[in-house]
């Protein structure tokens, strides 16, 4: 019956959808046909209705931000596991598959290798670390991001970073890669990165680097594709670039969604209008995600599932990108969501 209302709220006036305060919904992991993901902080797990929403609503758990070097790695070149193990064990407890992000990201460059200078020293400790953080959760993480947002803003080439300059701008990546099939023999190693719906250019660089990663050796498994989208988001960007991205075969991570109304530029006026956008948005990620071939669907994760946690609401107070509310109450967000999979 809450399935059936589901579908009917799908198929009436959009207007009225946007305008429901809450909808019944099963969990969203038992409507799917592929596992179903969101990122947690580790302290958020002390809010039980936090806890009980994340252990009934999804499948697959990620770190939000404490598998980050920023986190793990101290000034002394020690490295810290308290957060996420206790996420790795809150997954295990309540029989979540664990995804690790992420291991080398432009955005982070401890100070504890930035002078390390670039002998060969620095080349063993990228490697030590990897195979520490790797080995760590082995046997436990299905999938890693490997390389997070390594493709320029614009598109055009690859990014600069300190891991780049010290290992080269294809080598470092193939060699995390490398570093990362070593530590875990299973898991799927992922090049993970954003824009890539509403920028095909962008789309294009990060396939052909995906190509040459696979090239020169490394044992990249899976592409994701954060999809930190916007309200107005044309429609059929998001099923073109899901298209374009399985044509290589790999398995897709559609890794981190939110919608955000507040980076909507377009011709939405309203907030009504807004949730609107936002709700046809999740609904086009649905079928898109559901109509690739079923060994190409990794996992779905949410970046988040309730507007309060979201990481966007930091640039704006008012934004709810989330397809639950601040109360734990699914939007009609997620009943489009759950409406539209196939
Ligand atoms: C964000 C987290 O949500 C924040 O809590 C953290 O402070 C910064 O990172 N792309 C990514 C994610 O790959 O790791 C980012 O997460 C959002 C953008």
């Amino acid at each position: 019956m809450v399935l059936a209302s589901a579908l009917a709220l799908g198929a009436c006036d959009r207007k009225s959808a946007a305008q429901a305060a809450a909808v019944d919904l099963p969990p969203l992991k038992s409507l799917a046909g592929f596992p179903v993901g969101t990122c947690v902080q580790a302290a958020q797990l002390d809010d039980a209705a936090f806890a009980a929403l994340v252990a009934a609503q999804v499948s697959q758990l990620t770190a939000e931000w404490e598998m980050k070097m920023e986190y793990i790695v101290q000034d002394d070149g020690s490295l810290r596991f308290d957060a996420p193990d206790r996420i790795a064990a809150f997954a295990r407890t309540h029989g979540l598959r664990f995804f690790g992000h992420t291991l080398v990201w432009y955005a982070q460059s401890p100070a504890a290798f930035a002078r390390l200078g670039s002998g060969p020293g620095f080349a063993a400790a990228y490697r030590d670390y990897i195979h520490a953080v790797v080995g760590r959760y082995r046997g436990q993480a299905a999938g890693w991001d490997v390389v997070n947002e390594a493709v320029a803003e614009d598109g055009e080439g690859w990014r600069e970073c300190l891991w780049s300059q010290r290992l080269g701008r294809l080598e470092h990546m193939t060699l995390a890669f490398q570093h990362a099939r070593e530590a875990d023999p299973d898991a799927v190693l992922f090049l993970n990165d954003y824009n890539l719906e509403n920028l095909p250019k962008k789309r294009a660089t990060f396939l052909k680097l995906a190509e040459a990663l696979l090239k020169a050796g490394a044992p990249l498994g899976g592409l994701g594709t954060q999809t930190h989208v916007a309200a107005d988001l044309k429609a059929g960007e998001l099923t073109a670039a899901l298209k374009d991205l399985a044509s290589l075969g790999l398995p897709i991570h559609l890794s981190e969604m939110d919608v955000s109304l507040s980076r909507a530029k377009g011709l939405l006026r309203d907030r009504r209008e807004l949730e609107a956008g936002q709700a046809r948005v999740y609904a086009e990620a649905a079928e898109a995600f559901s109509s690739l071939p079923a060994r190409q669907r990794f996992a779905f994760t949410f970046w988040g599932l309730r507007d309060g946690e979201s990481w966007l609401k930091r640039e704006d107070a008012r934004d709810t990108p989330l397809p639950f509310d601040d109360a734990g109450q699914a939007k009609a967000a997620a009943g489009a969501w759950a409406a539209a999979l196939r």
